[in-house]
């Protein structure tokens, strides 16, 4: 490696401040290549002042007090319910404006020409798309911490995937068009997203709709509106039409005509509970679903792992976004050797207490509280857990903010071995070996994300072929899929309907409708 100078290194850093407050004012890929964008450096005291910035245009709720995040897309002349909804900081300073199934009905009665646009065209504009997203990068962080509670590194991250998305699918829909040369586009999609990750997930439906030609609605979950919009407004600002794109927020009542029958849409792309994707495909078999749904995932930590880097992993990957996401650990089971070990117990327990639990709205935060209201799950396991259990106890304070937890010794009987508790509450699991570690693993209903940690190739190698879980992540956290690298899905129940990996090569391709039935690829 190269040793640099003094002089060499400051330069360096410098260039690094200047591409990293730049990057709003970049152009947007020429290349037809992909890349993964950079998340913040916040080493940079460039990037640091950055966000002070933007956080002072954001701390006075009276400037946004009595806002109405309104329905982008609808029929003109509707009247429109407006409700006010309370998150983790009280009640929200802005109102929900929810649209009707008549703004509904009129925009998939309009005539659009999206489907007749090239893919380079529209390539073009989901590229302008992901240059709008990185100015806005400050202000898209801002509105999901104030809406979600989320930490301002969790956000970073999820605007970083945006943007990815924006570009990669932009690439693949190229990529496909080439191939297949007659893809028909036309029909309309509908995302139903969740609000865990206000900004990647529904955009990232939205883009990959608009890829393959498809015109696109969101109906964002209500909880999280205001973020969804934000980042729905990037797309228009790119040059995307509210005839192509339309942000329509409302209850889930309203949609029944449209979903109960038939198939009005060419594609539901659904993340969220299980229970919805079983509701929504028993009410209506024919719906066309792409569902991405729950997820009980486990770490297994043999006694041939890098113990303490395991630990910096699991704890990643079963607090970060304060335990709320379908890819948390949320089971660690530990080969015997692992679970005797008091001194890996008592490095767990420290590296989990170090977190700083709290307001996200201070930079240190690493756990933040709760996006919705605490769960019926999570309480019950609180309060039917005996005190001597815990290795962490978690504390409730008020509805959204809870400390994190470690229930040591669960067992294939216990509650939280079955129930996604979707919180930051880790279960720790004994195994004798790593057979047995797998087979605990498996022996869930869901199949989302695995780790392992381990040093021994043949363990791997054992593990890989005997895992049955969608994404498999080896000595890294279970969580933070990248786009490319990582294609992102589950089996069992996680997965309902169809459904390639979103991020990965064929998510743009599987909904492309060519009329050449003698397609080979
Ligand atoms: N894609 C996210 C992750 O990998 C979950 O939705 O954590």
């Amino acid at each position: 490696t190269q040793f640099l100078n003094s002089i060499e290194l400051i330069e360096k850093i410098d260039n690094r401040q200047k591409r990293n407050q730049d990057r709003g004012n970049q152009k947007p890929e020429k290349q037809n290549s992909f890349r993964n964008v950079p998340n913040t450096d916040w080493n940079l005291k460039a990037n640091r002042d950055w966000l002070k910035e933007v956080k002072s245009g954001w701390e006075n709720p009276e400037d946004i007090e009595g806002t109405v995040i309104t329905i982008i897309g609808g029929k003109a002349g509707e009247t429109r319910e407006e409700i006010s909804l309370e998150g983790w900081n009280g009640k929200h300073p802005w109102k929900y404006q929810l649209a009707t199934t008549g703004d509904y009905s009129h925009f998939l009665g309009l005539e659009s020409t999206w489907n007749k646009k090239t893919a380079s065209e529209r390539a073009e504009l989901l590229k302008m798309a992901a240059v709008e997203i990185e100015k806005n990068r400050g202000e898209l962080m801002a509105v999901a911490v104030k809406e979600l509670g989320k930490t301002f590194d969790e956000v970073d991250v999820e605007v970083s995937e945006a943007i990815d998305f924006a570009n990669f699918y932009a690439e693949s829909a190229k990529e496909w068009e080439n191939l297949a040369e007659r893809n028909i586009g036309d029909g309309v999609h509908l995302i139903l997203s969740p609000w865990n990750f206000p900004l990647a997930i529904p955009i990232g439906g939205v883009l990959a709709s608009l890829a393959a030609g498809k015109r696109a609605i969101l109906k964002p979950s209500t909880n999280a509106t205001a973020t969804a919009y934000l980042i729905s407004k990037c797309l228009w600002a790119a040059g995307i039409t509210q005839e192509d794109f339309a942000f329509l927020p409302t209850e889930e009542s309203n949609l029944d005509e449209f979903l109960s029958s038939g198939n009005t849409f060419d594609a539901v792309i659904l993340t969220g509970g299980t229970d919805t994707a079983k509701f929504l495909l028993k009410r209506n078999p024919e719906l066309k679903l792409y569902a991405e749904t729950g997820g009980k995932n486990s770490t297994i930590v043999t006694s041939l792992a890098d113990r303490e880097q395991a630990i910096k992993n699991v704890v990643q990957s079963a607090f970060g976004n304060a335990g709320q996401k379908c890819s948390a650990t949320s089971l660690l089971i530990l080969e015997e050797e692992v679970f005797e070990d008091a001194h890996f117990k008592t490095l767990l327990k420290d590296a989990t207490m170090s977190r700083y639990f709290g307001n996200p709205w201070n930079n240190e935060t690493n756990i933040g509280p709760l996006g919705m209201p605490v769960s019926d799950k999570l309480k019950y396991s609180i309060e039917h857990t005996p005190d001597e259990q815990w290795l962490i106890k978690p504390k409730l304070n008020g509805d959204f903010f809870l400390s994190p937890g470690i229930k040591w010794g669960v067992t294939s009987e216990d509650y939280e071995y079955q129930n996604e508790l979707f919180g930051p509450v880790l279960s720790v699991m004994k195994a004798k070996n790593l057979k047995e570690a797998v087979s605990l693993a498996n022996g869930v209903e869901y199949g989302l994300t695995s780790g392992l940690e381990s040093l021994d190739p043949q363990e791997v190698e054992y593990w890989k072929q005997n895992i049955k879980a969608g994404n498999l992540y080896v000595n890294r956290s279970t969580t933070g899929a990248i786009v490319l690298r990582q294609p992102f899905g589950g089996i069992k129940a996680s997965s309902f309907g169809f459904g390639m990996k979103a991020g990965g090569l064929n998510y743009v391709g599987q909904f492309m409708t060519f009329n050449e039935p003698d397609l080979t690829l």
